[in-house]
């Protein structure tokens, strides 16, 4: 069933457990990391990225998303994942999605402010749900010309309190596209950010996140863990495996069949270690 991130980041953040926003790229990610869900009975999120809707139109991919989030026998949001300006967003919500992030991480803290507002007023009106980051949670590739910074706690808690957003992506020691686990997570600073705010916490980056500190993360009032590289890694390497068996095959419905599986296998472990 359709629901979005507030109904979901709220009990998550109260609970021992962190919900899963897996980004998907089309129907070979969809419907494994759906199946992983209902395996375990757990709450999920489909994350479309930038880059999946410039691949596949929202006209295409919100539909298909929406079909697997109703039909699904547990709670799935449809999000938005780091929207750059209001016309993504509303644009997103227009498709159907249940939820946007609006990332204003590179401004500067007033210009976040006011461009986060403008969204959770055209959202909230439509009933939608809107996660902002404040602090920047950087890049692994260096091209990527994205500032990393950690996030101050005031700076948390006045950015909350002035957009109303239903939940906060912080930066506390994660990088995107990490390929190993090797971040380590400031855990003083995500106690004194917990101190200051009661909004549930979004943490980036998280396929760079040992298990161990996962499983903290998910204890703590962190309500959504995002993941994509681990994933895309489970189906990528799988694909290179089986082309490299099986030199003459050109059918990607039998290619795909064990990166799909190894999709639901990896999505399966990361529910294991949030807590479901
Ligand atoms: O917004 C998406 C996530 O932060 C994914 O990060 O690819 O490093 O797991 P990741
Ligand atoms: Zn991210």
């Amino acid at each position: 069933m359709l629901v979005t991130l507030k109904q979901l980041a709220d009990e998550a953040a109260a609970k021992d457990y962190a919900v899963p926003a897996f980004n998907i790229f089309g129907y070979e990610d969809i419907i494994p990391v759906i199946r992983a869900a209902e395996t375990k009975g757990a709450p999920v999120i489909l994350a479309a990225n930038i880059p999946a809707i410039q691949h596949m139109p929202l006209a295409y991919l919100a539909p298909l998303m929406l079909q697997a989030a109703r039909s699904a026998s547990v709670p799935v949001c449809v999000h938005l994942d780091h929207g750059k300006d209001f016309e993504v967003c509303s644009s997103a919500i227009e498709h159907g999605f249940s939820s946007v992030m609006y990332d204003g991480s590179q401004l500067p803290l007033e210009e976040n402010i006011r461009r986060t507002k403008e969204i959770v007023d055209y959202a909230h009106e439509r009933g939608i749900s809107v996660e902002a980051e404040i602090g920047s949670v950087g890049y692994s590739d260096p091209s990527i010309a994205m500032k990393h910074q950690l996030s101050d706690p005031d700076e948390v808690r006045q950015f909350v309190r002035e957009t109303g957003i239903d939940a906060v992506a912080v930066s506390v020691g994660t990088v995107h596209r990490m390929e190993t686990q090797e971040a380590s997570i400031d855990f003083e600073l995500l106690e004194r950010i917990q101190s200051l705010v009661d909004t549930p916490l979004v943490i980036h980056g998280s396929s760079g996140v040992p298990d161990d500190q996962l499983r903290r993360l998910a204890s703590a009032r962190v309500a959504k863990i995002n993941i994509g590289t681990a994933l895309r890694m489970a189906f990528g390497q799988t694909l290179r495996e089986e082309m490299e068996q099986k030199p003459k095959a050109f059918d990607r419905i039998g290619l795909f069949q064990r990166p799909m599986a190894a999709v639901q296998e990896a999505a399966l472990g990361k529910f294991t270690i949030l807590g479901f």
